[in-house]
């Protein structure tokens, strides 16, 4: 019996030096296991003789007992010290600021075509879109501008293939709209154009906004009366504006409108090339023979078509010195636009 208190004893050591959960399942298995020491003793009972068996029987279940709460015991404790350790090890403080997340932000391009598209939308206008890349059909000849025409050296025209180009204007969109519905006709169209060109006021894809009214008896002062209301709700302010006389194939007569620089004021600088002036949009009437290639009836409607750059109103409203700048993409100069 001094065996089985030596055994308890050193088993009991062993458990409180147990360094994680697993030793202490071996030692469990060691002691109190079906080939365990201490299961050893008590098969050992029959041995002794019958008077002392009870006595005997009695102590080693008492031992066993007190290794089962003392690996219980030790379980628990261990539990606590990984449970303490974690907490301590993945500690967060709530009260330090949070990541933040940097907030994007329309393109300016983006916000100025909303504000136009708005505009417009107010005053009774539809909005239109046709595709970018275009054939030549409807880029130019139905425009009144057939091949050999010398408009088209105005266009600095990029080329798909032999026959499809890609828009030089938002022009074509009119012919789609007045072959697909009939009149009365009131729409914008908002779009990306491309052309070979580029420098301080030009970029090689740009965006246009194409307007278009055809009703009966429409005029040119119907015309000025739309474009410059359009204007005073664009800048909120009273720009010079004029009208400018010029020419496009598909329009007679045929006007572009200059808004007075702001950069100077009008006096002449870099931006306006000395003018005092930067060219906003082309307009005009609309040519008959425009309107009767795409079977509009010339003897009962007329109309008014304009194509606005995007990008110089949006030049003149932000003062951007340079408008290749909306398509460089530094995050310094389009965060000022959030
Ligand atoms: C046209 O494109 C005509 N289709 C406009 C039009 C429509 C006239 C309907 C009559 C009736 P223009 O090539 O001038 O015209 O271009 C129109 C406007 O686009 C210009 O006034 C200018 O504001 C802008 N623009 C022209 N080229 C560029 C460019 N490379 N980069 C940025 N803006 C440009
Ligand atoms: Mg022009």
């Amino acid at each position: 019996m001094t065996d089985l208190e030596e055994l308890a004893a050193e088993a009991l050591a062993a458990i409180e030096r147990s360094g994680d959960e697993m030793s202490l399942e071996t030692l469990r298995v060691h002691y109190l296991g079906r080939k365990g020491l201490l299961t050893a003793h008590l098969k050992n009972l029959g041995s002794l003789p019958a008077e002392q068996r009870p006595a005997a029987g009695q102590k080693i279940n008492l031992a066993k007992s007190r290794l089962r709460e003392a690996i219980e015991t030790r379980r628990q404790t261990l539990e606590r010290e990984s449970l303490d350790a974690r907490l301590q090890a993945e500690k967060i403080d709530v009260t330090l600021p949070g990541r933040r997340r940097a907030g994007g932000g329309l393109h300016p391009v983006t916000i100025t075509l909303d504000r136009i598209t708005r505009i417009f939308r107010a005053a009774g206008y539809e909005v239109a879109e046709g595709p970018e890349i275009e054939d030549e059909y409807h880029n130019f000849e139905a425009l009144n501008i057939p091949l050999n025409h010398p408009a088209r050296a105005m266009h600095d025209t990029f080329y798909v293939e032999p026959g499809t180009v890609l828009r030089t204007h938002t022009s074509p969109v009119q012919v789609h709209v007045m072959e697909q519905g009939e009149p009365p006709f009131r729409m914008i169209c908002p779009g990306r154009v491309y052309r070979c060109d580029s420098d301080l006021t030009h970029t090689p894809m740009f965006h246009q906004v194409e307007g278009l009214l055809v009703d009966l008896e429409v005029s040119m002062s119907d015309m000025k009366g739309a474009i410059v209301s359009f204007l005073r709700a664009f800048f909120e302010e009273e720009l010079e504006v004029r009208f400018r006389p010029s020419y496009f194939p598909f329009t007679e007569p045929s006007a572009e409108v200059d808004m007075s620089c702001v950069s100077c004021g009008g006096k002449g600088c870099r931006i306006c090339g000395r003018t005092g002036w930067l060219e906003v949009m082309g307009c005009g009437l609309v040519h008959p023979r425009v309107l009767e290639m795409s079977k509009v009836d010339t003897n009962v409607y007329n109309g008014f078509a304009f194509g606005l750059g995007v990008e110089r109103l949006a030049m003149l409203r932000y003062q951007v010195g340079d408008l290749r700048m909306y398509f460089e993409n530094d995050v310094r100069f389009l965060r000022q636009f959030n």
